[in-house]
């Protein structure tokens, strides 16, 4: 791959991006608007698009195009599987770094490659890892609650599964043929949510120039799953709770009410019993959706299921990434005896970190120091002196001791101590030189 078009507004995020490619030794091409971009694309003189979600999906629509990366700034489940859907081939998170950037590019020039994406639904078909206790125990009440129609309510800490499990009730259910359709109730602001939720009519307020069909009734005779259900503001909540009773929807603005069979599930990290004595949250919806309680355990809770994630994840993407790597046996144990705060969301991060960063055919214990030394080391313990005020100088011994730090971790390997700082190994030689480190 030799050439980027960034698409989207030229604001700070945009140019470190810019530099963070060119780090990277890709020529870029920047546009502010589809317009101008044209040309790059008729051309065909670009060979991957990266964009905000908006451009990204027009940019999809185009005929002939190269692959698309989308930019999203906060993490947002449900518009990332609405952008992979649509035919965006890869989406990345704000603030971007290194890793994250020549991951997705290195994706989306794979895509390029073997045409149609073999899969965009992953989570769809991720088996549920884990062969543990707890684990064994959180599937045999999957396989229970599947039978039926009843509510289920899972919970558990971020990273944990909730997704998954909530696909996995669906998978195994009798309506696994029928939609499943997943909405995250905290990243809509209350009126939108209101019609993805329940429709709404035309000319039911300002910007409702068509009819909408809500996600109810998308989803009848299928699942619905209101992911992050805490945040759902109270006037809301009154309404879900009618639709529950009732099976039926009302869309915003209309008399009628449409009958639905819809089986729900709700997924919340929030203690909600805690929300209801505070006020937050309705005390008769959580009883009617805490039918069935689903706790998803954190990774702490059940070290014994690490190692077999550990090796799964390993496997998953050495073969996204086209490498042949393995675990040694040493890592393995490291990483089970680390504690995941972020839980398996994390430890997949880590994995996939150190399959992209290996370079031989083995990820060993000095590599994994490595990559969770830089992790520690991204939460702030400041080597800045309290006193000083300049930025300059204290970004110079922040720089200094980030570098010391990145090549005591790889023991001197200046190529490998340049991938963790995220620099060119040209720009590492020049600053160690700067700063007379040898
Ligand atoms: N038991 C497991 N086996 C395999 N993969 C798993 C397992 N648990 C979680 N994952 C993976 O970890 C990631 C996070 O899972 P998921 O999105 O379901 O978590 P979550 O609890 O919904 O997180 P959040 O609260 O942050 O939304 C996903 O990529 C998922 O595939
Ligand atoms: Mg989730």
């Amino acid at each position: 791959m030799h050439r980027v078009l960034l698409l989207g507004p030229d604001d700070e995020a945009r140019r470190a991006l810019h530099l963070l490619i060119d780090r990277r030794g890709l020529a870029v091409v920047a546009a502010t608007e589809l317009a101008t971009a044209q040309k790059h694309l008729a051309d065909a003189d670009c060979d991957v698009v990266m964009a905000p979600p908006e451009l990204a999906l027009e940019v999809a629509r185009a005929l002939g195009r190269p692959p698309v990366v989308a930019i999203l700034r906060t993490r947002d489940a449900a518009m990332s599987r609405t952008l992979l859907e649509a035919g965006i081939d890869d989406v990345v998170l704000e603030p971007l770094d290194e890793i994250a950037v020549s991951i997705a590019l290195h994706h989306a020039a794979s895509v390029k490659r073997v045409p149609p994406l073999p899969d965009r639904s992953e989570l769809s078909d991720t088996p549920i890892v884990g062969s543990g206790p707890a684990m064994e125990k959180l599937r045999a009440t999957i396989r229970t609650v599947a039978a039926t129609k009843t509510t289920v309510l899972i919970t558990g800490e971020t990273g944990t599964g909730k997704e998954l499990v909530a696909r996995a009730v669906h998978a195994s259910s009798p309506r696994a043929a029928q939609k499943f359709v997943a909405i995250n109730c905290a990243a809509l602001p209350e009126p939108l949510l209101e019609s993805e939720l329940f429709g709404h009519v035309r000319g039911a307020f300002t910007d409702a120039s068509r009819d909408k069909t809500g996600l109810f009734v998308e989803a009848n005779h299928g699942t619905i799953f209101l992911d992050e259900i805490g945040e759902m503001p109270l006037a809301l909540q009154t309404k879900l709770l009618r639709v529950l009773q009732q099976s039926a929807v009302r869309r915003v603005g209309d008399n009628a009410e449409l009958p639905i069979d819809v089986r729900v599930i709700a997924a919340t990290l929030r203690d909600l019993e805690a929300d209801v004595e505070a006020g937050r949250f309705r005390e008769d919806l959580f009883y009617r959706l805490n039918v069935v309680p689903l706790q998803v355990p954190p990774l702490r809770e059940r070290p014994e299921d690490i190692a077999q994630l550990a090796r799964y994840f390993t496997k998953r993407y050495a073969h996204r990434h086209q490498r042949e790597v393995v675990l040694t046996d040493e890592v393995v144990g490291a990483l089970s005896g680390q504690t995941w705060p972020g839980n398996v969301r994390d430890l997949e991060n880590t994995i996939e970190r150190l399959v992209v960063l290996a370079e031989g055919p083995v990820i060993d214990t000095a590599l994994l120091e490595a990559v969770t030394t830089v992790r520690r080391a991204q939460t702030p313990t400041s080597p800045v002196d309290e006193n000083e005020l300049s930025i300059k100088k204290a970004t110079r011994s922040l720089e200094q001791d980030l570098i010391r730090r990145a090549l005591g971790v790889t023991l001197g390997n200046r190529t490998n101590a340049a991938k963790l700082l995220e620099i060119s190994h040209r720009a590492l030689l020049y600053k160690l030189k700067e700063y007379g480190i040898s």
